[in-house]
């Protein structure tokens, strides 16, 4: 517990030499999203290897690089490049860098990925802002013991994504004629992709989107009470009985597509908070 508070601080002690501005919005990237970190002005990038505690990002997709400084005049830090849990990440690590903006001074944090889309109505490229999730993945990251000086034992759920942070979001993706509509995101371990029986009880539980990251660093997040806004990209449609062989470099250029209208979107979002 100390241990990890010690860790924390150290992290953030490195962090500060390289850039001693207290930001104000955490971003992690998800796969596709590239361009909103060149949009960050004046921007000291730190790799990961660097801050000490951090683990060292293994999917070629990600960059693996906290980039710092101004979007659209708000100090912002962000994750290019996440850690998961499939990586073999334990999932204190996987949430690691959250505590660490906490810590740095992040009030608000915005998370976005790639993922699954299960309803009917989702199109390739589409924008979900998610509203709520279930977590499948087997395991928390608050599990063990807790310190109190981070956040509460039982941490409350019943609103973990901010509700004016999500308003916030569909007002100002209308104003730019970006569709973007709520959903319900399901996290599962992975590395996997789901089998049509699995996509059918998914959609059956009530989710929309399906992905393996997201929802530890929210978890951590909202322990931590810090104020959330989460993005989904729908890289490929997953309806049981349609349903076409996943194609991973499609994903990938997907998520692009997605990426783009997500990074026009965000930066306007955060010059209104
Ligand atoms: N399932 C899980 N994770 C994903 C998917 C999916 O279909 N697409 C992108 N990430």
């Amino acid at each position: 517990m100390l241990e990890l508070r010690l860790k924390i601080d150290e992290a953030v002690r490195s962090i500060r030499r390289h850039w001693p501005v207290a930001p104000k919005v955490g971003i992690i990237l998800g796969t596709g999203l590239g361009g909103l970190a060149s949009q960050i002005e004046g921007s000291h990038s730190i790799p990961y290897a660097g801050i000490p505690h951090f683990p060292i990002s293994t999917v070629e997709s990600h960059a693996g690089q906290l980039v710092c400084g101004h979007l659209r005049g708000v100090p912002v830090v962000a994750m290019e490049g996440r850690f998961h849990f499939y990586e073999g990440y334990s999932m204190q690590e996987v949430t690691f860098p959250v505590r660490v903006m906490r810590a740095l001074g992040v009030e608000i944090l915005i998370v976005t990925n790639a993922a699954g889309g299960m309803n009917p109505h989702h199109e390739l490229a589409d924008l979900i802002v998610i509203d709520d999730h279930i977590n499948l993945m087997g395991d928390n990251p608050l599990r063990g013991p807790n310190d109190e000086t981070l956040g509460p034992r039982f941490p409350d759920m019943s609103q973990p994504y901010d509700r004016q942070l999500t308003a916030l979001a569909q007002r100002t993706a209308l104003e730019l004629g970006i569709p973007c509509r709520k959903g319900v995101f399901v996290a599962v371990a992975g590395p996997n992709l789901e089998t049509r029986a699995e996509y059918r009880m998914l959609r059956g539980m009530g989710a929309d989107v399906v992905g393996m990251s997201t929802v530890p660093e929210v978890l951590v997040a909202v322990h931590a009470g810090l104020r959330v806004l989460g993005f989904s990209i729908v890289t490929d449609l997953c309806l049981p009985d349609a349903l076409e062989p996943a194609d991973i470099r499609q994903i990938i250029e997907v998520a692009g597509r997605g990426g783009e209208r997500l990074s026009r979107l965000i930066p306007e979002i955060v010059s209104r908070l």
